[in-house]
């Protein structure tokens, strides 16, 4: 049977979502006992104890969620002014994107984002027959000047994620103010802020153009942050009539009990929070200093992770890292050839990041076997 023929031609062309190379893949390639895992952004010091407390207690699994999550979206809303019918829940916010792509996405429609920039975006309009429009970034930051040239009568729906993924980088506050007034009414503005927590103060904050501009849509999540990446909760903030009709073809329990138990009980774990982002500012700084000891440039970040320019290309450098037991994600997978994407860790990770990066500024990545 030729299932090529009975499949979508937009399904066709697509390829699977690579993930960052897992602890277990690793192990099975170079045999070492101990890797450091620095390849999806992910929370080194582990999951809010509070989530993992709430988890462990929780019964009735037999009975399904209530759907309506409404004291998770009245929480979630809150700290911006706003009501339960201002969110969208998710499976990760990977999920919301797909909902919301699918209520406002009709073939040959536009999509404007930046290039690279996740790698969903451009995927997820393609599944729905509309065009991605690919926007260089400018010195590694989103080039809001050029994406709003981008805009045309057929674009639906404008796309920006700061910070950006997989650069780090963020867009300038006054920059995005002026992009957001500009931007025709009717198109949608989705902002992905699935690092917001990590960003410096006087950032962007998504959520407050919601008030201001309807038609934007600012995208959040646990999976960082809240080291419950496993566990997929997203979530978007938005108009209530946006939300209604996202909310038409959300599917049915897309977010678990565990989930939505787990998401609330992380809002209150301000210690974890608190220990979270000093881990981060810390590191972020220890790199900071080292990498340019090294002679190793990198975009500067609002996020949890850097994007570090090496020698030779990246997937020889992502290589040389990972026979030393330090999984990254090669910018080659990403678009960003040249460099490597690197979730900041522990100190202890860090450090020995910071040796193998020495190791390959010294010696360059060795001939492959
Ligand atoms: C910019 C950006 N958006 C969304 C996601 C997806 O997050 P989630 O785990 O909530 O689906 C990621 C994950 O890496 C990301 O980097």
């Amino acid at each position: 049977m030729e299932y090529r023929a009975l499949v979508r031609p937009q399904v066709a062309s697509l390829k699977p979502y690579t993930p960052g190379t897992t602890v277990s893949q690793a192990r099975k390639k170079y045999g070492l006992d101990r890797f450091v895992k620095l390849s999806s952004n992910e929370n080194p010091l582990g999951t809010s104890p509070l989530a993992l407390e709430a988890l462990r207690s929780m019964t009735d699994l037999n009975i399904y969620v209530d759907d309506d999550h409404a004291a998770l979206r009245a929480r979630l809303a809150a700290p911006y002014g706003f009501g339960a019918e201002h969110v969208l829940v998710g499976h990760g916010s990977n999920d919301v994107v797909r909902t919301l792509f699918t209520a406002f996405l009709a073939p040959g429609d536009e999509v404007v984002m930046a290039d690279p920039t996740f790698s969903l975006f451009p995927k997820d309009a393609v599944l729905f027959d509309a065009v991605p429009v690919k926007v260089p970034l400018r010195d590694g930051v989103h080039d809001l000047d050029a994406m709003l040239a981008a805009v045309t009568p057929r674009t639906k729906i404008v796309v920006v994620c700061d910070p950006n993924n997989p650069t780090g980088t963020r867009v300038e506050p006054a920059a995005f103010e002026r992009f957001a007034r500009a931007l025709p009414p009717q198109i949608v503005l989705v902002v992905d802020q699935a690092y917001r927590e990590y960003m410096p103060s006087g950032s962007v904050e998504g959520a407050e153009f919601v008030r201001s501009r309807p038609g934007t849509v600012v995208l959040r999540t646990h999976s960082k942050l809240y080291g419950l990446a496993a566990l997929r909760f997203g979530y978007a903030l938005g108009d209530p009539e946006v939300i209604a009709y996202a909310q038409r073809v959300r599917l049915p329990f897309n977010v678990s009990r565990p989930a939505e138990v787990a998401a609330l009980a992380a809002l209150d774990d301000a210690a974890f929070v608190r220990r979270s982002l000093e881990t981060n500012e810390a590191g972020k700084a220890y790199l900071a200093r080292e990498l340019a000891r090294l002679g190793l440039d990198a975009y500067p970040t609002a996020a949890n992770f850097v994007a570090v320019a090496v020698p030779g290309t990246a997937t020889e450098a992502y290589e040389a890292l990972l026979c030393r037991g330090i999984v990254t994600r090669s910018g080659d997978a990403l678009g960003m050839p040249g460099r490597l994407r690197i979730t900041i860790g522990t100190p202890e990770q860090n450090a020995l990041l910071i040796e193998a990066l020495a190791a390959l500024a010294r010696d360059g990545a060795p001939a492959p076997a």
